[in-house]
């Protein structure tokens, strides 16, 4: 029986707070955490399959143009090799790199060097991988293919503009103003597990074990590019080694992998290498962000203009959305933004964690730090004054709202000096030293899920969902949140996801996982509930549960009478996500060192505040934010997409060359959750978290080194040669 629940109104009943078995929110380890530390949790590739031959993509060694031919008999007589899978269907998915984009490209154009354009089988990965690199192909090439996006004349995206009242002369009048270009390269996810699948058939049923974020519409795009129902594929993502957004969509293995043991009538599994991951799985875009603000004499703004350049393939709906937090963030009342997306050549730009604040709010951040210096106000303070009653461009009201609360108390958990600021005050031998802050925001996604709870006749309980856990500890807030609706202790819940035979859901990205599977969950529990207190004469609300027994000391299992009682939960945002405008908040704070002879970046102390809802697991929620904030180490000192200016293609495609940060690099995170129940962000209350970690931090290390040495600089990452140019005398 489904139970089907729309949102239109705030819920600020606090309900969840009112549990007997007081088990949400509390700071439980990782159910699944034995199993991965152990090596016990099967990954894509690691389900053993009987007679499992093995793939290796072939890819583009041109920018632009087409396959003309592909010799397969080059290395079908090597050893081992099976056959060569070349398939149009396979091409035509390999432009395809964002959640919700149907195949643009015809057959086998490329469009970018390193797009996979074939797929080798044979009995070993070795056999496949010499193969693969034999395999003769052969291109016509389309000479001049756009590669800087600084070259070509951008498209305006019409929905994004904002004109409103009149920027340049709120510039002029300003008491203080300031007018900064910043850049940031592009990002790869580099999530640790690769892209991979294996396909096998049964009759005329698919199954594929992928490592995938959102099985619901990656069985679509699957049946799509197959040319198939449905109703025959199942997917199976049980175990993600994170995502970050680049498994959002099916990329070309899923494809490749399902065309090979259609062809060869046996499992085909295919990995993609890590290099092959860095080439063809989406990117960052690079962006130019130039940043106006006017302020009066106290530092309140005027005026706020954000204009960005961001690139992609021709055709591809995708633009890094830069300014979606800076739409919201402060008043302003002349208001000019706009985003442009430049076409060119790269590989596919799509969503990479915090798609839009993670490179939109470093910028803008930095922006109010050059503004603060200018108006002589405390950073924090100035963000204080221009925190807007209600959305300065829509006349919504928040759904909550606590950066304020996070400024202040992330400001006193972190120490920080409020006044006047200079640089260069503190040295240690060859290190300047010094602090900066920055505010946090990431708006709040929400999306229609389904989840399956079953209630036991032993008094134990099942959730069943496609939800994935891409390492976010989603197994773990969904036993808790039926384990504090049923009065179980989470060990008696199982939960089954990552699965499309159970109930279907957004699955995880742009952090509205929790929330949405989370609500699923919680309204399939309160309709068993509603059951269980029918059985009691009771009102659900009345009805307290705690230790599987009611509170006359009434067993579950003797309400249950041998039967086992199941509701699938139905959640469905309605008006309420027109009515309101919902974000998470933060603060960062950090403190660094700055070498004076070679530029050196070290972050010595890093803080976090959030108010992003109910806590759902206060453990899951700080490892999310101290992720986030690690990435923001990353993006501000180390981590950048090069790209090759003859042809376009990625240089540094390994983790050698891409730095992400390391444990050296990332000092102890002290994160600070700031207490909220956002009633109109989701019926649990909640708010996503996997993002908001990282949606301003870099600005807080740029605004520390600004500090520490008198270096102010513009474009991410401040590396340290950056740094040494920009270093004062
Ligand atoms: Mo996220 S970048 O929507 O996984």
């Amino acid at each position: 029986m489904t139970v089907h629940f729309k949102q239109d109104k705030p819920d600020n009943s606090n309900r969840l707070d009112g549990m007997k078995q007081g088990v949400l929110g509390k700071p439980l380890p990782r159910i699944e955490g034995l199993a991965k530390v152990t090596g016990t949790a099967p990954y894509a590739a690691e389900y053993p399959v009987e007679n499992c031959a093995e793939g290796v993509l072939v890819t583009a060694t041109i920018t632009r143009g087409k396959v003309t031919s592909i010799d397969r008999t080059s290395v079908l007589s090597m050893p081992g090799v099976i056959a060569v899978v070349d398939d149009e269907k396979l091409c035509t998915r390999a432009a395809q790199g964002t959640a919700n984009e149907a195949p643009m490209q015809g057959p086998a154009q490329i469009c970018y060097w390193g797009q996979p354009i074939a797929l080798v089988i044979a009995e070993t990965f070795e056999q496949a991988r010499d193969a693969a690199k034999h395999l003769t192909v052969e291109y016509l090439e389309v000479d001049g293919a756009p590669l800087d996006p600084g070259a070509v004349d951008p498209e305006e995206q019409d929905d994004e503009t904002v004109h409103q009242g009149d920027l340049a002369n709120a510039m002029a009048e300003a008491a203080h103003s300031v007018d900064v270009t910043y850049t940031t390269k592009g990002h790869a996810s580099a999530a640790m597990e690769p892209h991979s699948a294996i396909a096998q058939w049964d009759g005329n049923k698919l199954t594929v074990h992928a490592s995938l974020q959102m099985l619901n519409y990656n069985i679509a795009e699957l049946a799509d590019a197959l040319d198939m129902e449905e109703d025959n594929i199942r997917l199976i993502s049980r175990f993600v080694g994170g995502g970050f957004g680049s498994k959002l969509g099916i990329s070309e293995e899923v494809v490749a992998a399902a065309l090979a043991a259609t062809q060869i009538g046996r499992p085909v599994r295919v990995v993609q290498s890590r290099q092959q991951v860095f080439q063809t799985v989406m990117r960052r875009s690079e962006t130019t962000q130039r940043l106006r603000l006017a302020a009066d004499s106290n530092g309140k703004l005027t005026g706020f203009g954000h204009e960005a350049l961001v690139s992609n393939l021709p055709g591809e709906s995708f633009a890094e959305p830069v300014l979606q937090s800076s739409h919201f963030l402060y008043g302003g009342e002349n208001r000019e933004l706009m985003l442009k997306v430049a076409r060119i050549h790269r590989m596919t730009a799509g969503s990479v964690r915090a798609p839009g604040e993670a490179v939109g709010m470093p910028a803008l951040e930095g922006a109010m730090d050059v503004l603060a210096e200018k108006a002589g106000i405390d950073p924090v303070e100035l963000r204080l004054r221009n925190i807007p009653e209600k959305n300065p461009e829509e006349d919504l009201p928040f759904s909550s709202h606590k950066l304020a609360e996070c400024l202040k108390q992330g400001a006193e958990a972190f120490g920080w000096e409020c006044g006047l600021r200079k640089p260069r005050q503190r040295r240690e031998g060859e290190w300047w030293i010094g602090t900066g802050m920055a505010s946090a925001a990431r708006v709040h996604n929400i999306a229609e899920a389904k989840a399956r709870v079953t209630l036991k006749s032993d008094g134990t309980a099942l959730v069943e969902t496609d939800m994935t856990d891409i390492g976010t500890g989603t197994y773990t807030i969904l036993a808790q949140i039926a384990g504090e609706m049923l009065g179980l202790d989470p060990e008696q819940v199982l939960v089954e996801l990552g699965d499309t035979r159970h109930p279907r859901g957004p699955g995880s990205g742009g952090s509205w996982g929790a929330a949405s599977t989370g609500s699923a969950v919680y309204i399939a529990c309160k309709a068993i509930r509603e059951e269980l207190a029918a059985k009691t004469g009771a009102s659900e609300e009345e009805l307290e549960l705690r230790e599987g027994k009611t509170a006359t000391g009434e067993t579950l299992t003797s309400l249950l009478d041998g039967k086992d009682l199941a509701r699938e939960g139905h959640y469905e945002p309605g008006e309420i996500e027109d009515d309101y405008t919902a974000s998470g908040f933060g603060a960062f704070f950090a403190e660094v060192r700055v070498n004076h002879y070679t530029g050196e970046t070290r972050v010595d102390r890093m803080l976090g505040a959030f108010g992003f809802g109910r806590v759902l697991n206060a453990k899951t929620a700080r490892s999310q934010c101290i992720g986030g904030i690690t990435w923001s180490i990353g993006v501000a000192l180390t981590e950048a997409l090069e790209f090759d200016p003859r042809d376009g293609h990625l240089v540094n495609c390994d983790l050698a060359e891409y730095h992400v940060p390391v444990h050296r690099d990332v000092p102890d995170v002290e994160v600070v959750l700031v207490e909220e129940r956002d009633g109109a962000a989701s019926p649990i209350q909640a708010k996503g978290i996997g993002e908001l970690g990282m949606c301003g931090g870099a600005a807080a290390i740029a605004n520390a080194i600004y500090n520490a040495c008198g270096a102010r600089i513009y474009d991410y990452p401040m590396t340290p040669d950056r740094v040494l140019a920009a270093m004062p005398d």
